[in-house]
């Protein structure tokens, strides 16, 4: 989704406002642009396509100093993508410049108003309403004439806004997109999320809806819709500016999938004692549990697919029953929650419009929200009851990687608190927590087939179709497999649980079209023995990824990923690098950016 930057300090430059943006990239984006002001005025280049292009375009004067800047990443909703509809917007005066992440969703009345008053449009754009309004409330306070605007405007946002006449300030406004403001630095700014404030400032403030934020050189101002003044405590950022850099590697993907072994180390450091999970965030709401015996779970993309391996352990492993659904649909549906019930909302981002809106469909029934994220000061963390943090570091790959396997661990010590909780069998809990603790050793393992792997990405590259399939545990897996391949090499993938194949999709099979068997030697492997045997006999080639001692799968198959032999709750973590290297791989060969898949955004903030 868009992505905005807003920079000011003595010593910013052009060139640090085209980084802040490549910082931002990860969220997907058609078009970009800059405004800032120099000598008092103001310059602005837009550019379709890549932040590259627009980088070439500003090439000789990415050295010189500004005195202040915004920025942007477009990801277009209303208007192609061009150069005229890429932000920065402008009034009539062309001396207010806007940028804006979000939806107004009144702009048609708004812009049919504004003409009447004479203003002039250049885009098809729902923003550029935004400096025409400020415009028409200008009348020498920049902050009261946004105040003013953003009171008129329906829908989400985040906007940043400069104007020609006020070299030291930079106003932004927060309504329903995220913005954090990084204070407590030579340069401060805003942005989206804080990839790109890390290079000056570890402290932040992260705006709540409502509220719109002065920045002028050192000093911040914020207060709310009302004009009232807010308070707000920085918080302090952990992350570095290194952890958000590519550390050697081809990709940002292909680093984080290597990550994932220190991720899984940070997801469980004091979360065991003495056998036992910690996990004293969920304490108040045990009575919750016991009274409801059923949890609810709601997520998208990838963080679905967590859901669902979190649903297989929760009812395999207790009494407690989980229903599991997409963010997108839940939100339209009769919720049928409780005052008792709990909701836990799975998004690595915690920005994910149809999981926020879910969130609050919940709470409007009394539930109570268990959110799990990677991003601390989320808009998801500040509205949920209860925040299990999954501290996997920025994860700047557009599809989720890392933060997929630190949510399945996350969630995997939530059903071993649940069973433990609900007095489910310790025994049982003891010996799956002795794994979890092995899990980042032998993770490492699973990453050291990545050559076994790329051969194979090479030899599979050219299919055009791909059946991912697997049972029980196996069967999120098939569909996160599959999920990635599409996501980022565009080959047609499709998860299917195995045992459904014979109605319907097994049709299709056959020499040109492969079949991805997730096939880990558990209870369910002589059954998907036999669905390998159906898709042979179409003669469809078999890449199996298993364990070790599962030779019978592998003997079977055209190729094999193997994978340690472990217990079978915990083979959805232990086959993940697999398919995402897979994915990563067979996208590489085909010359895409696995980083940037077209027409995908990591944070989703809008419907
Ligand atoms: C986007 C991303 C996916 C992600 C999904 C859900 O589609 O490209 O990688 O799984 O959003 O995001 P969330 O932040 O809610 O987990």
């Amino acid at each position: 989704m868009c992505g905005i930057v807003g920079l000011i300090g003595d010593r910013v430059k052009v060139g640090d406002l085209i980084e802040a943006l490549e910082k931002l990239e990860y969220r997907g984006y058609d078009s970009a642009g800059v405004a800032f002001l120099k000598n008092h005025e103001l310059n602005i280049t837009k550019s379709k396509g890549k932040v590259e292009s627009l980088k070439n375009q500003l090439q000789d004067r990415l050295n010189e100093l500004i005195q202040i800047g915004i920025a942007h990443t477009r990801w277009a909703t209303h208007g192609e993508p061009n150069d005229i509809n890429a932000h920065p917007h402008s009034d009539c005066s062309c001396k207010i410049s806007v940028v804006h992440n979000g939806i107004i969703e009144n702009f048609r009345t708004l812009k049919i108003r504004l003409q009447e008053l004479g203003h002039k449009f250049l885009s098809q754009t729902d923003t550029e309403v935004i400096p025409h309004l400020i415009e028409e409330y200008y009348n020498g306070d920049l902050l009261e004439a946004v105040r003013k605007a953003v009171l008129k405007l329906e829908g989400s946002y985040a906007i940043a806004v400069v104007h020609a006449d006020h070299p030291d300030i930079i106003v932004g406004a927060r309504k329903g997109s995220p913005m954090v403001v990084g204070v407590n630095g030579q340069t401060i700014g805003l942005a989206s999320d804080i990839t790109p404030l890390l290079k000056f400032t570890k402290e932040v403030v992260f705006l709540e809806d409502g509220e719109l934020v002065e920045l002028s050189k050192g000093t911040v101002k914020i207060i709310g819709f009302d004009g009232v003044a807010r308070k707000h405590h920085p918080v302090f950022v952990e992350w570095s500016y290194e952890d958000a850099q590519k550390s050697g590697y081809k990709h940002f993907m292909l680093k984080e999938i290597f990550e994932e072994p220190s991720c899984i180390v940070s997801v469980l450091t004091g979360r065991i004692k003495s056998g036992h999970v910690v996990l004293e965030e969920f304490k108040p709401f045990e009575k919750n549990l016991a009274n409801s015996k059923a949890i609810k779970v709601i997520a998208c993309g990838t963080s679905y697919h967590a859901a669902l391996v979190f649903k297989y352990l929760l009812e395999n492993t207790t009494d407690i029953t989980a229903d599991v659904d997409v963010s997108s649909e839940f939100r339209y549906k009769k919720p049928h929650l409780k005052p008792e019930s709990i909701v836990v909302a799975i998004s690595q981002s915690g920005e994910t419009a149809d999981t926020l809106e879910s969130v609050r469909l919940a709470k409007r029934c009394g539930a109570k929200i268990i959110a799990v994220t990677n991003v601390v000061g989320s808009t998801l963390t500040r509205e949920a009851d209860c925040v299990l943090y999954l501290n996997a570091g920025p994860e700047i790959s557009v599809a989720a990687t890392k933060s997929y396997v630190a949510q399945l661990v996350m969630l995997y010590l939530l059903a071993l608190k649940i069973g433990e909780i609900l007095s489910n069998s310790i025994v049982q809990n003891s010996e799956l927590i002795d794994r979890l603790m092995r899990i980042p050793e032998i993770f490492e393992n699973s990453l050291k087939s990545v050559d076994k792997i790329h051969e194979l990405a090479k030899k599979y590259k050219d299919y055009k179709h791909f059946m991912y399939i697997g049972r029980g545990y196996g069967y999120p897996t098939a569909l996160e497999g599959a999920l990635k391949l599409k996501e980022i090499s565009y080959i047609h993938a499709t998860g299917y649980p195995a045992g459904e194949l014979k109605h319907g999709p097994i049709a299709m099979l056959g020499p040109e079209f492969p079949v991805f068997a997730i096939a880990p030697g558990d209870s369910l492997s002589p059954k998907m023995k036999s669905n390998i045997i159906e898709c042979k006999s179409r003669n469809a080639k078999i890449l199996a990824l298993t364990n070790y001692d599962n030779q019978e799968i592998a003997e079977l198959a055209d190729d094999v990923i193997f994978v340690n032999n472990s217990n079978e709750e915990l083979y959805p973590l232990l086959m993940t690098p697999a398919i995402q290297l897979f994915a990563y791989f067979v996208a590489d060969e085909l010359g895409l950016d696995p980083d940037k898949p077209r027409n995908l955004a990591k944070s989703v903030t809008v419907e």
